[in-house]
């Protein structure tokens, strides 16, 4: 595969790299072909520089000279043998793809068999083990922290993993569901059915869930409205549905964030957080299964370490 974004390149590094090579030989070659004779003298050079440092012109020393032949001769070699002249792609083939594609390989190959001892474990065992744990954390980094943070504590729109407070929940066997299938929160945008001034009444009546500062009449005026338009998904009590992935609103825990606007803002418009499955997060790397459990048990483990 090319990196150039031009045709032209290839061709101009290619030219260059040959040309100073090139160049360089030549110009040695011309300033070594006259030596000296025998008993001849080397002459003083015209120029004195800080008061007596002065200049002969003796031939250059062969030893200089053979290092840099060398290493003239080394570069055409190399230059052969491996890519360095635009898309060449060098005699032996090789690629940093195809070397990083080998060490994945080796690595993967090695850690079948502690894989495969994990696997037949069940999650709470492997989560208790601090080798698996290692293992789950660097998949956690690579495979996961892009969305959920390197501590796994989340951001806005991203659940923190770490708190024990869970969309879909936290067994082991829901957090592998989770983990495979992937999630979709499925929240609809409500602002056109309840009118600016229904919505607003129903966020206020949310933040008296969670104990947070409210207007008492508006929330009053929202809870009927809750009752008809919320309370199928996030239960009449509003402490949420978790097969349905919709939130506890009553807890202290914000998946979008607590405050009047984030909440009116979450009714008007709706939300619908993805989860990418397995497929997505993994790809096509191997010992996806092993991967899984790894994960799974490492995510499980999180929130029992609190
Ligand atoms: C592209 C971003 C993204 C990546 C990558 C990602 N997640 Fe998620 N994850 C999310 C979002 C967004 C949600 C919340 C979905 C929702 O709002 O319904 C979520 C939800 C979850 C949940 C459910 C939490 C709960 O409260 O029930 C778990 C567990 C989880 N992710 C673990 C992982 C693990 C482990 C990985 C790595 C294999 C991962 N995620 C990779 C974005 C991501
Ligand atoms: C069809 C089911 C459904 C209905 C009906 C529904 N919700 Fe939701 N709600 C959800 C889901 C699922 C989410 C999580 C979205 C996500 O994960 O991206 C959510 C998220 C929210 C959030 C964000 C919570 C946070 O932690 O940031 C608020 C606030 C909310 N809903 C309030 C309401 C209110 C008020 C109503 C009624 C007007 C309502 N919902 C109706 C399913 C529903």
């Amino acid at each position: 595969m090319s990196d150039f974004t031009h045709g032209f390149w290839p061709i101009y590094i290619s030219v260059l790299t040959v040309v100073s090579i090139i160049g360089t030989w030549v110009f040695l070659r011309s300033q070594t072909t006259r030596k000296l004779a025998p008993g001849e003298k080397p002459e003083l050079m015209k120029h004195t520089w800080d008061g007596d440092l002065q200049d002969l012109n003796n031939p250059l020393p062969r030893w200089w000279l053979g290092l840099f032949y060398g290493t003239l001769v080394f570069a055409g070699v190399y230059l052969v043998l491996w890519p360095g002249l635009g898309n060449y792609a060098g005699v032996l083939g090789w690629t940093s793809k195809g070397e990083y594609e080998a060490e994945v390989e080796k690595a993967e190959a090695k850690f079948q068999p502690v894989y495969a001892g994990f696997m037949q474990q069940d999650i709470a065992t492997v989560a208790a083990d601090p080798d698996a744990r290692a293992i789950g954390r660097n998949l956690f980094l690579t495979y996961c922290s892009q969305c959920h943070g390197s501590d796994a504590a989340g951001a806005r729109g991203f659940p923190n993993l770490t708190d024990g407070v869970w969309l879909y929940g936290g067994d082991p066997d829901t957090i592998k569901a989770t983990l495979t299938e992937g999630r979709s929160g499925m929240m609809p945008p409500m602002g056109e059915a309840l009118g600016a001034e229904g919505t607003k009444e129903v966020a206020h009546y949310v933040l008296s869930l969670s104990g947070r500062q409210h207007d008492a009449a508006l929330a009053e005026a929202g809870r009927p409205k809750f009752a008809e338009s919320c309370a199928a998904c996030h239960m009449p009590d509003g402490t949420g549905m978790q097969a349905m992935g919709a939130p506890n609103l009553t807890d202290k825990v914000w998946l979008y964030g607590g405050s009047e606007a984030a909440i009116i803002e979450s009714i008007a418009k709706g939300r619908n957080g993805v989860m990418p499955g397995i497929d997505q997060t993994l790809g096509t790397t191997s010992n996806k299964e092993a991967k899984l459990h790894l994960l799974t048990a490492y995510v499980y483990g999180l929130s029992q370490r609190q």
